[in-house]
């Protein structure tokens, strides 16, 4: 991957002048101009509709950006990343997460050495273990099948799992699966005090297997189901998912139980893993596998497709412009489904974790906007809580809008609420209310001029509010594969063009390096040098 600072490029220069000289334009007028403005801002590929036309942008936006892309050489980057190059450059890894979806005829070289046998017999470890756990022939140590599931895990090893098994809960079978990710006691014993030892496998999941959380938590279920239960029967009911095979051993689960990832998955694009291992038990291994097909699907569609088609490139360049050129400062998530509801918090973290960097590639500090906040809701719920500051605030927040085309539970009514609600939004944001329209609407109600006028601004709404609308035919295991796939090329895109390492995360270190010093001086109950802010609160905690 060549190192090319964006801010420094042809087309980087042109945007800048362009965003002045676009900047006052509203999209309501661009829509009254451009006759097939919808038609011509849409990409259709298999079951996904993108309508990006409700966006600040002209032709002339688009092109530039695709200039951009060009001069960022996304070309070479896509190349280097699918072929295995370690573009993962500061920790000196590959980023293959796309191998573990790949087609099983293919090959993908990490050292010279096709890594694709590997990842399809850890597959099939998958599916035969989730298949005895299902049908009840592997039982727990009173012989009793398993009814429940415990995913001991943090960050990529929890919010992958739980964001899919949350989304795919149509599909679940009897298994009832649980997610136990922060150290917080009071949530572990919560969770754990109307489990039966007997009925629960507990999977314990961390690439590394040296993270304070998982392993504290875990320890602690050990112990409360040792109470109850003889020493042999922990092989039973512990299992694990780790690249760190040797520490999974010193902590007491033999090697056959051990799901084995690499160090070429990053953990927050591990779902596609045996980190997904929970989700093949609840929804069945044919569903996940079916997830794992819809992301290869995207994957061919990300690195074949023209640009200007490109869903991943398309949304990519969007947020950019929007980053970088208009100044928004976060982005909204909001899926019309309640199934997605977690699918900002996995998102959460899959692009805050990957691209807020403040050092370019070559090492210096940027002096340009990188990584986008992101957060959201489902919508109609959200509607009823922030969407006030998105209509009215003063912020300008580009959202993304998920709906599907059909319902799970055929209720046309529901469906067709929820939808209307999806679709109304969108136009509502677009086209604002004018003085003039809110002017008229109150002269019909019986109100005096003196009241009309003092109301008025406050029903005005300005409009102009960006939003992309993805639309799918249906919420099944291969659309989802295919919606968190095109946000991880997303990030890949945007990660190339702001010039950031995205695979690395040394920025959760400084917080955990401390937090074992601090750690160790409550249990000696002595408070060491700290700035006075944090000296008194921990003389308060330890009195
Ligand atoms: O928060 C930092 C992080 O390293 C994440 O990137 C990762 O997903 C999480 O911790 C959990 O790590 P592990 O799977 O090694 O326990």
């Amino acid at each position: 991957m060549e190192n090319i600072n964006p801010t420094q490029t042809k087309s980087w220069k042109k945007l800048s002048d362009h965003f002045k000289a676009v900047e006052k334009l509203q999209m309501k007028d661009l829509f009254k101009k451009e006759e097939n403005r919808g038609s011509e801002f849409s990409i259709q590929w298999e079951d996904f509709y993108l309508d990006y036309s409700k966006n600040r942008i002209t032709t002339e936006t688009k092109s530039l950006l695709l200039e951009l892309v060009k001069e960022c050489k996304l070309d070479k980057a896509i190349e280097s990343y699918f072929g295995g190059e370690a573009i993962n450059q500061t920790e000196g890894r590959p980023v293959l997460h796309t191998a573990l979806r790949a087609k099983e005829n293919k090959t993908v070289n990490v050292e010279g050495e096709n890594v694709l046998p590997e990842v399809q017999e850890v597959k099939a470890k998958i599916k035969a273990f989730s298949n005895e756990v299902i049908d009840g022939s592997r039982k727990g140590y009173t012989g009793k099948k398993f009814t429940d599931v415990v995913n001991i895990g943090i960050g990529g090893s929890d919010l992958g799992p739980v964001m899919v098994t949350e989304s795919l809960q149509y599909y679940q079978n009897h298994l009832k699966v649980h997610y136990i990710s922060n150290v917080d006691g009071d949530h572990v014993h919560q969770a754990i005090q109307d489990l039966n030892p007997e009925t629960t496998l507990f999977i314990i999941v961390s690439k590394s297997f040296t993270t304070q959380e998982t392993l504290s938590n875990s320890t602690t279920i050990r112990s409360w189901f040792m109470k109850t239960a003889p020493e042999e029967a922990v092989s039973k009911h512990f299992v694990a998912v780790s690249s760190n095979v040797e520490k999974v051993e010193e902590f007491g689960i033999a090697s056959e139980n051990i799901f084995p990832m690499w160090d070429w998955v990053g953990g927050r694009f591990s779902l596609w893993s045996a980190v997904g291992l929970s989700i093949s038990l609840a929804v069945g291994y044919s569903n996940f596998d079916a997830m794992l097909q819809g992301a290869q699907k995207m994957d061919e569609h990300f690195k074949n497709s023209d640009y200007s088609e490109n869903i991943p490139v398309q949304l990519a360049l969007i947020s950019i412009w929007y980053n970088n050129f208009c100044n928004a400062e976060s982005e909204a998530v909001i899926p019309y489904s309640q199934y997605l509801h977690r699918l900002p918090a996995y998102l959460q973290q899959a692009i805050m974790e990957s691209n807020g960097k403040s050092v370019d590639r070559n090492g210096d500090k940027v002096d340009y906007q990188t990584g986008t906040i992101i957060w959201g809701e489902p919508g109609t719920n959200s509607q009823h809580a922030f969407f006030q500051l998105i209509h009215q605030g003063t912020k300008l927040i580009p959202a993304d809008f998920i709906g599907f085309k059909h319902p799970l539970f055929q209720d046309k009514d529901h469906h067709d609420k929820l939808m209307a609600n999806y679709f109304a939004q969108t136009e509502a944001l677009l086209q604002g209310k004018t003085e003039g329209e809110v002017r008229s609407e109150l002269e019909g109600k019986s109100l005096s001029t003196e009241e009309i006028e003092k109301l008025l601004p406050f029903k005005v709404f300005d409009g102009n509010k960006p939003t992309n609308s993805i639309l799918i035919e249906k919420l099944t295991p291969e659309s989802l594969g295919k919606l968190v796939a095109m946000y991880e090329h997303k990030i890949f895109v945007q990660g190339v063009i702001w010039n950031i390492f995205s695979y690395d995360q040394w920025g959760v270190e400084l917080g955990k390096q401390l937090a074992s010093k601090i750690l160790a001086e409550i249990e000696n109950n002595s408070v060491e040098n700290h700035d006075s802010s944090t000296k008194n609160m921990l003389k308060f905690f330890l009195k």
